[in-house]
């Protein structure tokens, strides 16, 4: 049967290709065992697409992009590329995506599987049942605020500039993201900035305000420094539900909120549009880890956030929420199962490779499906 739902796979560089070939097996098995079909297409993004066409994304790709249903990326980046001209560094071309696909709202939902409550290296307690989701504004703020550059004045010295800037209406569309889904969970959404130093901060936190009192005044909200929130979510992260974040705190962090769970190599993302006329949202979807070249090509790295972002792309843009959670619920299966890629091993449980991983993941959707 012709499908109609468009994927667009750029694994990138680094461990991007290893655990994107470990999403295609589980596509594979969708399109066998559940009959959801995708029309999959895979292109170059990053360092790669640097050595094909001395861009980290061509316009072809960009305008596949735009016409997917879901693109899905892997990792961009490594040694290879760190001394090219900023502008055309591997990170370039992801920026792009996220800019051009006006990709405003970046979901990175902090859940702590009940197997790996010993791999993080916070006490199991505090860890335990964990569940929160960061809202990182995508398109903003320091990441894409001009002036931008570096300059060297007359006196030879030389100054590095960037600008963190931030409208009304970029606050408040991403500010509805985070509170329509804090009103689909416990109800509670934190809001982050430097409101005590920026005025950006304080536009902010009065605009996100404003949102909540004329749309949301169901959802409680409290607003929190950036700082105060990095230490928050170290000292007792349960005490969080959803929070908003700009672009740069929100970078820093979902770092942070990942290793709570056990591992970066644990942590799915999604990045949204906003939803046209026909009800349509582009959309991208990657891991929030890296591409770690210092273990790359060495079935070392751990497939489950690319999986479990995957499973995001099922959820938000094919209402599949079901097939979604066959996916969270075979990864949560072979974790309990005491099987461990590097990045999380613990004694008592078993080293396998990103494969191995991948292999096992297969075998889980097979029995819950059966
Ligand atoms: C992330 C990454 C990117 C970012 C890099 C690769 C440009 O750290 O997605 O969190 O800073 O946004
Ligand atoms: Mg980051």
């Amino acid at each position: 049967m012709p499908s109609n739902k468009t994927l667009l796979m750029l694994p990138g560089d680094g461990i991007g290709p290893e655990v994107m070939r470990e999403v295609r097996r589980v596509i594979d098995w969708f399109d066998h065992r559940r009959a959801v079909h995708f029309d999959v297409s895979e292109d170059l993004v990053g360092g790669a697409a640097i050595d094909a066409h001395g861009k980290p994304l061509s316009d072809a790709t960009m305008e596949k992009a735009m016409n997917a249903d879901a693109v899905l990326l892997g990792a961009v980046g490594g040694p290879k590329w760190d001394n090219l001209d900023f502008s055309i560094k591997p990170e370039r071309g992801l920026l792009r995506l996220r800019k051009d696909m006006e990709l405003f709202a970046n979901l990175r939902p902090a859940i702590c599987f009940d197997a790996l409550v010993d791999a993080s290296s916070l006490k199991p307690e505090i860890v335990r049942g964990l569940d929160i989701l960061i809202v990182r504004e995508l398109t903003g703020g320091v990441y894409f605020g001009t002036p931008r550059g570096i300059e060297t004045l007359p006196n030879g010295e030389r100054r590095g500039v960037n600008t963190q800037v931030y409208t009304t209406s970029e606050i408040q569309r991403v500010a509805r993201v985070a509170f329509d889904l804090a009103g689909k969970r416990a109800g509670r959404l934190t809001s982050c900035e430097k409101a005590n130093v920026m005025e950006s901060g304080v536009l902010w936190r009065e605009e996100v305000q404003k949102v909540h009192d004329t749309e949301f005044p169901g959802i409680q909200l409290e607003h929190m420094y950036a700082d105060n929130c990095a230490m928050q979510l170290v000292r007792n992260p349960k005490q969080f539900d959803v929070i908003v974040t700009d672009n740069l705190f929100g970078d820093i962090l979902s770092d942070e909120a990942a290793m709570l769970t056990g591992s970066l190599g644990m942590l799915p993302s999604a990045s949204l549009g906003a939803t046209d006329a026909t009800g349509r949202r582009k959309a991208l979807y990657e891991p929030v880890h890296g591409s770690a070249p210092d273990i790359a090509g060495r079935e070392l790295a751990n497939p489950i956030a690319t999986l479990l972002s995957f499973a995001m792309a099922l959820r938000y843009s094919f209402d599949l929420g079901e097939d979604a959670s066959l996916i969270e619920k075979a990864v949560e299966s072979v974790l309990a199962g005491g099987l461990r890629t590097a990045d999380i091993m613990q004694p008592g449980t078993a080293k396998v490779s990103t494969t191995v991983m991948g292999d096992a993941i297969v075998r889980a959707l097979d029995k819950l499906a059966a």
